[in-house]
């Protein structure tokens, strides 16, 4: 299928993971040129989104993220960006239409999450559904008001850090907490002490799910969450879910898409 739209990739640089099926991409909103992102790529939903955001910083990352969102899985499902059709799947909570974003397309087996902080962009792709979260390091106040909300072990965690990692060691538990909401399509929910999935630099798992933190810049915590399959064959092993090294979104080797 042809594209009628000239669509030259975004600078989004791999997180190489032990696992062919999960791709992670990571994007430096100040790495794009303004003149590559056209808007006509989206779909209505999106166009009304970007106009509504007032501050042209978020107006650009927000259309940078979804134009390379819609770039990478129209990779994958050999289509245009433009020819991607989204949906909302209803929340798990609530039934309401604001659940996680899919694929107007049930039949593939295919899952995606985006997220946004701070100019950077994390994308994650992957055969099961799949939560991702970047969080630039919030100020104090933000961490010692949130840390009263979390889960006892998660406040025992940031309490008895050192003063140097405080601030780091909440990120990265806020981080897999929001990936992990994510995954599971309810969001940032009333009851953050609910789960505890902990500032641990390896693999957690709750009932059906890993989570993972991913280092992919300085003054920022990233994690992703990842559903196994419901055969348990088809999914990422907790023992793939490695990262290859440590990652710098500086990183110059960029995968051919
Ligand atoms: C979804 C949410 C976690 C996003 O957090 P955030 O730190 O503001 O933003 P992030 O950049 O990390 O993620 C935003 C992306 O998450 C995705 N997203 C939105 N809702 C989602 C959901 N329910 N589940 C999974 N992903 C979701 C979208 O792709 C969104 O991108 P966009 O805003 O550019 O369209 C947060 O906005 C939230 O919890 N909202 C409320 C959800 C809610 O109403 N829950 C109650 C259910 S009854």
């Amino acid at each position: 299928m042809t594209s009628s739209v000239a669509a030259d990739p975004l600078p989004a640089t791999p997180l190489e993971f032990q696992h062919e099926a999960l791709e992670l991409w990571v994007m430096r909103v100040a790495d794009v040129d303004p003149a590559q992102l056209d808007p006509s790529v989206l779909d209505r939903n999106e166009r009304l989104r970007a106009a509504r955001l007032a501050r042209p910083d978020d107006r650009l990352s927000y259309l940078a993220a979804h134009i390379l969102l819609r770039q990478l899985v129209g990779a994958w499902l050999d289509l245009p960006p433009q020819n991607v059709a989204f949906l909302r799947e209803l929340c798990p909570r609530c039934g309401a239409p604001h659940g996680r974003p899919a694929l107007d397309s049930p039949s593939e087996p295919l899952h995606f999450s985006l997220s946004r902080s701070a100019g950077l962009v994390l994308i994650g792709i992957a055969p099961t559904p799949i939560g991702v979260d970047v969080e630039i390091v919030p100020p104090p106040e933000t961490i010692a008001e949130v840390s009263e909300l979390l889960h006892p072990i998660e406040r025992k965690e940031i309490l008895s850090a050192g003063s140097s990692r405080r601030a780091h060691v909440f990120t990265t538990i806020w981080a897999r907490k929001e990936a992990y909401l994510k995954g599971i399509g309810i969001g940032i929910t009333a009851d953050l002490a609910a789960d505890c999935l902990g500032a641990a630099e390896q693999a957690t798992t709750l009932p059906g799910w890993t989570v993972i933190s991913l280092p992919i810049a300085a003054g920022y915590a990233a994690a992703v969450a990842i559903a196994q399959a419901p055969n348990h064959n088809k999914g990422p092993a907790r023992e793939h879910l490695r990262l290859q090294g440590t990652h710098d979104v500086i990183l110059p080797n960029r995968r051919q898409r």
